[in-house]
């Protein structure tokens, strides 16, 4: 997927607007805290959460998306790190975040699903939050986002799998309405994990 081209509209792909998973399960974030937010495109959801005070770093390997997310940033007065780098070049256990957000990072093969589980909860402070919000297997009979590739999808048993039952706050597979750029759009089927590390 050449991420880059698909960014380079005028248009935001996935809208400036917060993912509504986010809106839903910000709760659950320890308020104000230090948050990394994984491949974060355009920045709708760095900004966001900047904008409600919490001291936001933000990665993706796009450059186009970068920018775009530091003109959102510069629009709605508020400041975020953005780094742009290679998701699989991130050494997880390098520092911890009160929070680490990935909202549809849906580009892990397979193989390395685990590897990139735990190198997230290595990422969180004891005590902080992970949160992940996707797509399930189904969302490939809506074909409103996300990727073709199956095996690309979040399960539960993905994470149930790796974290310990008492840790998981929130695993929720449901089907919603998406309304977020053109991107996603339409009915789809989504799974919101979170977890107390
Ligand atoms: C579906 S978009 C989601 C963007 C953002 N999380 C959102 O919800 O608006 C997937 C993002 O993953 C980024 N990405 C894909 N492969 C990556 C990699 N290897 N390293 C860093 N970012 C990557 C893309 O550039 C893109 O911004």
């Amino acid at each position: 997927m050449d991420w880059d081209q698909r960014f380079s509209i005028d248009d935001y792909l996935f809208g400036k607007e917060p993912a509504q998973a986010l809106l839903k399960l910000e709760k659950y974030l320890v308020p104000k805290g230090e948050t990394l937010v994984i491949a974060d495109g355009e920045g709708r959801n760095s900004v966001y959460l900047a904008s409600k005070g919490f001291k936001v770093t933000a990665s993706d390997y796009s450059k186009v998306a970068s920018r775009k997310a530091r003109a959102l940033a510069d629009k709605k007065k508020v400041e975020v790190n953005y780094r742009v780098e290679d998701f699989f070049d991130i050494i997880w256990s390098e520092k911890q975040y009160d929070n680490v957000v990935g909202i549809c990072f849906q580009f892990v093969p397979q193989e390395k699903i685990n590897e990139v589980l735990l190198g997230l909860k290595a990422a969180t402070k004891k005590g902080g939050t992970l949160l992940v919000h996707g797509y399930t297997p189904k969302q490939i009979n809506f074909g409103t986002g996300g990727p073709k590739d199956v095996s690309l999808m979040y399960t539960k048993e993905k994470f149930t799998g790796l974290f310990n039952e008492n840790d998981i706050t929130l695993i929720e597979e449901y089907q919603a309405s998406l309304s977020e750029g053109v991107g996603h759009n339409g009915q789809s089927a989504m799974i919101d994990f979170v977890a107390k590390i």
